[in-house]
């Protein structure tokens, strides 16, 4: 399994220590505020569930599922609807949590439908970010890191569904 790889991003020491600091600033930006973190599924998982216990304050969760992202590595900008939120979210301070950001087509079209209903506030987590690769002008609020453009898999990100088990974030083998 470990071929698959050939350059650590973030090791799962690197991964510890960016989470707690972003989940240091969301707790400082938020007091006071009734957040609800919003993780877009599947590549976000395992970034939420570590993000929130960083949190140190009351939060909600929910998720959506969009298909903008053929686990090839084309993306594409057709983002679909899967999943949307299960609950009413007038008045809630949504912070999107999303695994990488690389053209920016899925959260600006999740952006867009989110806003629709009316939310107090809207900002984006992401655990990546590859600006290189932006095709819409958006950016996230709180950016884990930075990186080139490489397909990267791991803690969450997969190649045709597979690695997303990695406990740290590398650059696929080609
Ligand atoms: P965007 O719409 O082009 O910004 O694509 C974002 C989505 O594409 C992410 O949520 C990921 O699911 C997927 N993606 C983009 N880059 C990578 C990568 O390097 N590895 C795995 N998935 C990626
Ligand atoms: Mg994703």
């Amino acid at each position: 399994m470990n071929n698959c790889i050939s350059e650590i991003i973030l090791t799962e020491h690197d991964l510890q220590n960016t989470v707690k600091s972003l989940g240091e600033q969301i707790t400082k930006d938020y007091k006071g505020k009734k957040l609800l973190l919003v993780a877009l599924l599947k590549g976000s998982v395992i970034f939420l569930t570590d993000l929130m216990r960083s949190i140190k304050l009351d939060c909600k969760i929910d998720f959506m599922v969009v298909s903008s992202y053929t686990g090839t590595q084309n993306g594409g900008g057709n983002v679909n609807i899967l999943k949307d939120l299960s609950m009413d979210i007038t008045d809630l301070d949504i912070l999107i949590v999303e695994d990488i950001i690389e053209s920016g087509y899925t959260l600006n079209c999740v952006i867009e439908m989110i806003k629709l209903k009316n939310p107090n506030s809207i900002e984006i987590c992401t655990l990546l970010d590859k600006p290189q690769k932006r095709e819409v002008d958006i950016s996230a609020k709180y950016v884990g890191k930075v990186i080139p453009d490489k397909f990267v898999i791991g803690y969450g990100l997969d190649y045709n569904e597979i690695y997303r088990n990695l406990p740290f974030v590398g650059v696929l083998n080609p």
